[in-house]
């Protein structure tokens, strides 16, 4: 199976800098746009297979000439949620205007498109009432939701107006190697294994009793995978978690545990504008019927592999 040409925006992010380690021995060519405002060049794998273009996806004219070599475009770019609550501009013009910029380009541009992936997010959920929480619900409270959900209507738009294979993944505190504690956004667990390293307190805003839906990045790639080459993914919004919450309070402990370093002080401060949530458990019955995927990485198991990544290679 081959995916040919594929364009990755924010790949030298987080997720962007895995996914392109796993597609690269199926694809013809990879072409990676970052404008390195969070993500970092050395993120991005060497090989003759890639070309890294510094830029914006807010650059229509450099969009419009990457869409037009690929047949797959995986959407990952962001302004995070920190940011976004920090500068609503830059959320708008990178979430929802680069969203936008994007599907257009595609639409008017990428000839042989096969699949637009978008990475989605349970922000959209707020602080949902119902658990485990369903693809219908949102409530949206902060800009980085707005503008990330606002991407997903456009998705709809162009996928019902133009036919354009869009397939929408939100997608739930992904964690594991390669999430570098100097991104502040989701990187609690990095954050807290950084903390362990530097023999510091691991730092825990408002009680610790708030729970998050912790996915561990090999299960998160895998339904970027499966919504690339599955035809039933058209169309579609599907939810990515493992539907189990986790209190702060817990992952510390595990952390604690796993690491040894089992006298680490947790260390409270009161919550910040962006911790609006308290529970997070998302239902991804569908994707699971639809597109046969299983979360097949328990918390503890995910976490000791990124353990081992973070002392070997950090
Ligand atoms: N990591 C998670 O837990 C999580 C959870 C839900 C959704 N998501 C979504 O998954 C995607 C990837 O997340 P991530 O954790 O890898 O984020 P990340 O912050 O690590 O990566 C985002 C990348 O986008 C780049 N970028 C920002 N603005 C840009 C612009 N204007 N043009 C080009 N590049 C730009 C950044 O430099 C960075 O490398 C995002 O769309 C995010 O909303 C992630």
């Amino acid at each position: 199976m081959t995916l040919g040409n594929v364009l990755v925006t924010g790949g030298a992010g987080f997720l962007g800098s895995q996914l392109i380690r796993k597609i690269l021995p199926i694809c013809r060519h990879i072409y990676v746009i970052d404008d390195l405002s969070t993500g970092q060049r050395e993120a991005i794998p060497s090989s003759g297979k890639i070309t890294f273009i510094k830029g914006s996806i807010t650059n229509k004219k450099l969009i419009q000439n990457l869409v037009s070599r690929v047949e797959y475009i995986f959407h990952l770019a962001c302004s995070n949620l920190l940011n976004s609550s920090h500068n609503l501009e830059q959320d708008f013009n990178t979430n929802l205007y680069g969203g936008y910029v994007m599907l257009q380009c595609a639409h008017n541009h990428c000839s042989n498109l096969k699949r637009f992936i978008y990475t989605s997010t349970s922000s959209i959920y707020g602080d949902a009432p119902i658990f485990p929480t369903t693809e219908d619900y949102y409530s949206i409270r902060l800009p980085y939701a707005a503008s990330k959900f606002s991407v997903e209507h456009y998705c709809d738009v162009f996928y019902h107006m133009y036919q354009l294979p869009v397939s929408v993944l939100r997608l739930s505190n992904v964690f594991g190697p390669g999430q570098l504690p100097s991104n502040p956004y989701c990187g609690v667990i990095a954050k807290f294994f950084e903390a362990v390293k530097k023999k510091e307190p691991l730092i825990i805003y408002g009680d610790g009793q708030q729970t998050r839906d912790f996915t561990y990045l090999e299960d998160a790639l895998q339904t970027i995978m499966l919504a690339a080459i599955k035809e039933k993914a058209i169309g579609q919004v599907y939810n990515v978690g493992t539907g189990k919450e986790t209190t702060i309070i817990k992952l510390a402990e595990k952390i604690k545990q796993i690491t040894g370093f089992t006298d680490a002080i947790m260390h409270f401060k009161p919550k910040r504008p962006v911790d609006i949530v308290e529970r997070r458990s998302i239902d991804s019955e569908k994707i699971q019927k639809d597109l046969q995927w299983r979360a097949y990485y328990s918390l503890s198991k995910g976490l000791a592999l990124t353990f081992k990544w973070f002392k070997e290679d950090t």
